[in-house]
């Protein structure tokens, strides 16, 4: 049966720690997997902009010897030229996998119940499973070890947030969130996450002070304060964030070594600063290279033969 990644939900722990342990393997040795996606093709279906994703995703698949094509929001126009399901009900009878990068993420359900092949959510306005997945392999690379680890992300309860606390929970990592009143991730998030936090002894707390969530964290996490599809909230969301901004005198609370992340594109002045995004402790750009690598392990799981 075809397998999908359209949350963390999708994953069990053993899953996740098996994603890492071949995305070091993808990482130390290139060569070893450059033909073990041959023949193979993968639709990259986005509906916003995108860097990271767009690419990593592109030369991944090069990579494994596959092929991808990239499909631009106004070439595919989903549920205006046609229907989302049969969008997915045609493009599965040439490809052998879909990315998807969509408002909502409701298309990323309607495509994966209809689709033959697997879906991976490519960033919904629920989550990024993609990135929380390459960011805690980032930190594991780091720290060697997520158990004893404590992330605070401060800003936004957004996708990213969902994504991480869900990873978090599943992987044994604690994580502290401080977000403005209001601007918490979901009651359902928290509920799910808390109760994989249970089973592998996560410590997740959510809170609004951004000065007690980086108190003693190893890592500190941000992302921007108004994700795509928000731009008409932008100078309202100014104005509501301007104090959970990562900043040098925020950072003075946790750990010298704290490591920084963000999953970019950074507003640089907004939410981060560009002394921290270009400190020695900023990891941003590690995280961004390990899209590919922890993709490249994702692809194989499953568009793979095996
Ligand atoms: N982090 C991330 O998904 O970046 P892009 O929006 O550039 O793909
Ligand atoms: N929260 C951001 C993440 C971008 C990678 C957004 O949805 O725009």
């Amino acid at each position: 049966m075809k397998k999908d990644l359209l949350s963390i939900k999708d994953l069990t722990s053993a899953e996740i720690d098996s994603i890492f342990k071949l995305s070091f393997e993808v990482k130390k040795n290139k060569n070893k997997f450059a033909k073990v996606l041959s023949g193979r093709s993968l639709a990259l279906i986005f509906q916003k902009p995108s860097n990271r994703t767009r690419v990593s995703f592109e030369v991944g698949m090069y990579q494994l010897g596959g092929n991808s094509l990239y499909l631009s929001p106004s070439e595919i126009n989903i549920g205006v030229r046609e229907s989302i399901k049969d969008v997915a009900k045609t493009i599965c009878r040439y490809v052998d996998g879909i990315v998807l990068r969509t408002y909502e993420h409701k298309n990323c359900l309607d495509m994966a119940s209809s689709a033959t092949v697997p879906i991976i959510n490519g960033l919904s306005d629920y989550s990024h499973p993609c990135q929380a997945l390459a960011d805690l392999f980032t930190v594991k690379e780091k720290l060697k070890n997520l158990k004893n680890v404590v992330l605070a992300y401060v800003g936004d309860g957004n996708n990213v947030c969902n994504s991480l606390l869900l990873a978090a929970a599943r992987t044994g990592m604690s994580m502290n969130v401080a977000s403005p009143a209001g601007y918490a991730p979901s009651q359902e998030v928290i509920k799910q996450a808390q109760a994989s936090a249970d089973k592998t002894g996560s410590r997740i707390v959510i809170m609004e002070d951004p000065l007690s969530a980086v108190k003693g964290a190893n890592v500190v996490y941000t992302d921007v304060w108004a994700s795509m599809g928000q731009e008409e909230e932008v100078n309202k969301r100014k104005i509501i964030f301007k104090d959970f901004q990562i900043n040098a005198k925020l950072l003075a609370h946790a750990a010298p070594q704290v490591l920084v992340m963000h999953c970019l594109p950074a507003h640089r002045g907004e939410e981060i600063t560009d002394e921290v995004m270009d400190s020695k402790n900023s990891i941003v750009f590690d995280q961004a290279e390990n899209r590919m690598h922890v993709q490249k392990a994702i692809l194989m799981k499953l568009l793979g033969k095996n």
